[in-house]
């Protein structure tokens, strides 16, 4: 016992050490809200031009001149000097501040091209492969993807007197004493704003306070530091219970051995029950609560009962439950989590979208759960199909079709790592109660890709939405969802199955999209086209913005996945459709039907 006391000791020390460590290292890494201007320090390479880098930053020449007044002629700028870029320094995924460039490829790039000469080193070759779906190997010329660099908004801590940063990318031969000069801010302080940096070393980044067009360092906002208030009190709160708790273990060790294996041993138990019950004590926030217990889950779901079950999927079943206080769904997986995946969970918990079913958290206990916000008002496929619902308006449709690209366009371009769905189908787009729409599942693919060899060889997707090149070569990249939200629009139009029967065997079953192909490729397709609308559509809808909707579809499930358009292209597309829409459903939906018909030529 004594032996096992003595043993003991340090590890509480240790396990305090790695509660502290834990917060430090996560609260730091966390940010709410970014700030409209930070910049990038580009260093100019022989051949670069403004024009060049007005298009890799997405930026405006004028806009770039306004912040380097040095600059006398825009045609020419001197290879060897450096050149403010501002852009936006956004809160990516509340996690860290950076931007997302778009950059569209050209024959011979590499990610690690893109990253030191495009960018000038302001990211590197690892963050830019992390941020795109292509294989390193086998980027795609003329493609848009996305390069990330990172910013600063300053940091209340060191000082507030500066509000604006330059990310700026050390060069052989610079130092701290000649950064300081050329920036006019004292080594101490750009010391203190990047320790750790090793400012000889010429490679790597450093943030250093700029000046803003009035030539004065602009003050820290408030509201704009990378670490929120709510996060430095919890800093301070553990650092405090770091001491105390430290302090009771120094203590218990030392005069009370007996006292310390008792208390090991619950630690041993239970670290959980111990976070929990430090939280209750002395308020630490650790963000345990992405994790729940098996016991817990149990208790909200009845025991995972029957009554409680509301879908069943192709990895497993859906139950509502009732979690502290909140609806909720659980998603009992079939399968365990691998370790690769537990880390994947721990991301897909801070994407947040509007557009996105949130994924609150998950239990390891067993197999694998899933805990998702619960959406109250089931499936677009069961609205469309299912005749105890009432049919949706047109308008309803739109929106929702606006919703879910929205969602997608989010996971595709703007999510630290970005994601590709897979599985994009009118059952994975779930209806909220104001008939919104939320992209679910998203992620999931990823279980298939860490070693679960039982679901290895599982083509992620459902038969009618995958793309040809997807289907037949395993080929994925974004058009894939492209794709399938094409075959959701037709959906939309014709709330028909993904897969239509043409009679009653099985085997004469054509897809959707072959249904609308033939149809559209006709010279006058209006008449078939029409027939194709949903009948529980009755007259209440603009047949020009069916057409639209269905030229769009078209769109997306062409052949050639270079063909399709982006999700961004998409939102813009379904945007005008939408507000064109919505002034032709007011009417439509209520009393003045026929100003409505006059109007849209009916
Ligand atoms: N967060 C949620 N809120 C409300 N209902 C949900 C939620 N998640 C899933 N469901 C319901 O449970 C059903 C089954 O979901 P699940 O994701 O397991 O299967 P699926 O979407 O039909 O197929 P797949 O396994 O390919 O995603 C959904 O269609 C939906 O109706
Ligand atoms: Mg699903």
């Amino acid at each position: 016992m004594i032996i096992y006391s003595k043993r003991k000791a340090p590890t509480e020390l240790l396990f305090v050490f790695h509660i502290l460590l834990y917060l430090l290292i996560h609260v730091q890494a966390k940010c709410r809200t970014g700030c409209s201007l930070a910049f990038a320090s580009y260093y100019v390479w022989e051949g670069s031009n403004l024009t060049y880098i007005s298009t890799v930053f997405n930026q405006k020449i004028s806009e770039i001149l306004l912040y380097n007044p040095q600059v006398s002629s825009q045609d020419q700028i001197d290879a060897g000097t450096r050149i403010n870029v501002p852009f936006s320094c956004d809160c990516l995924n509340g996690d860290f501040l950076g931007h997302t460039f778009s950059y569209f490829t050209q024959f011979g790039d590499t990610y690690d091209t893109i990253a030191s000469i495009s960018y000038a080193n302001l990211t590197t070759e690892d963050w830019v492969r992390r941020v795109n779906v292509y294989n390193a190997t086998r980027i795609p010329d003329h493609e848009t993807i996305n390069v990330t660099v990172n910013c600063s908004c300053g940091d209340r801590r060191v000082s507030r007197d500066y509000g604006l940063f330059s990310t700026y990318p050390l060069r052989p031969g610079e130092n701290l004493s000649l950064i300081s000069t050329e920036s006019n801010v004292s080594a101490e302080l750009l010391r203190r704003y990047n320790p750790g940096s090793n400012f000889s070393a010429g490679t790597g980044l450093v943030f250093v306070p700029a000046t803003d067009q009035t030539g004065k360092f602009p003050p820290l906002k408030i509201s704009t530091t990378g670490v929120s208030s709510r996060v430095i009190a919890c800093i301070s709160i553990a650092g405090v219970a770091g001491a105390l708790l430290l302090g009771l273990c120094i203590y218990a060790g030392l005069y009370k051995r007996k006292k310390v294996v008792e208390a090991s041993l619950l630690l041993e138990a239970s670290p959980d029950h111990y976070i929990q019950h430090g939280r209750g004590l002395t308020g630490i926030t650790v963000d345990k609560s992405v994790e729940f217990s098996y016991e817990e889950l149990a208790k909200a779901t009845d025991d995972f009962s029957i009554a409680n079950k509301i879908g069943q999927g192709g990895f497993g079943s859906v139950y509502l439950a009732e979690l502290r206080g909140e609806k909720a769904a659980i998603k009992k997986m079939d399968m365990q989590a691998s370790k690769e995946f537990l880390a994947e969970l721990k991301v897909l918990t801070h994407v947040h979208h509007l557009n996105l079913v949130r994924l609150i958290g998950y239990c390891v206990e067993g197999s694998l759960f899933l805990v998702y916000d619960f959406i109250e008002n089931g499936n677009l496929s069961q609205h469309l199909r299912l005749r105890d619902r009432d049919p949706l308006p047109w308008s309803a449709r739109v929106q929702i079709a606006l919703d879910s690209a929205r969602g997608l366009e989010y996971i595709h371009e703007h999510t630290v790592p970005v994601y590709i769905h897979r599985d994009i189908k009118s059952a994975n787009i779930l209806i909220d109660k104001n008939f919104r729409a939320k992209v679910a599942d998203f992620g999931l693919t990823k279980l298939t890709e860490f070693g679960n060899t039982s679901l290895q060889t599982r083509l992620v997707g459902t038969f009618g939405y995958m793309s040809p090149e997807y289907a037949q070569y395993g080929d994925v990249s974004p058009k894939v969802d492209v794709y399938a939200f094409g075959v959701v629009l037709y959906e939309l139009i014709s709330a028909r199955e993904a897969v239509v029967k043409t009679n009653e065997e099985v085997t004469e079953s054509m897809g959707l999209v072959a249904l609308f192909e033939d149809v559209l490729n006709q010279p006058n397709p209006r008449e078939d086209l029409q027939k194709l609308v949903d009948p529980r559509l009755g007259d209440d809808y603009s047949f020009d913005a069916v057409c639209k909707m269905a030229r769009l579809a078209r769109a997306c499930t062409q052949e050639n996945p270079q063909l399709r358009p982006s999700m961004r292209s998409i939102v813009v597309a379904l945007m005008t459709l939408s507000s064109s829409t919505e002034d032709w459903d007011v009417g439509s939906l209520y009393e003045n039907k026929a100003l409505t018909n006059l109007m849209s030529g009916r």
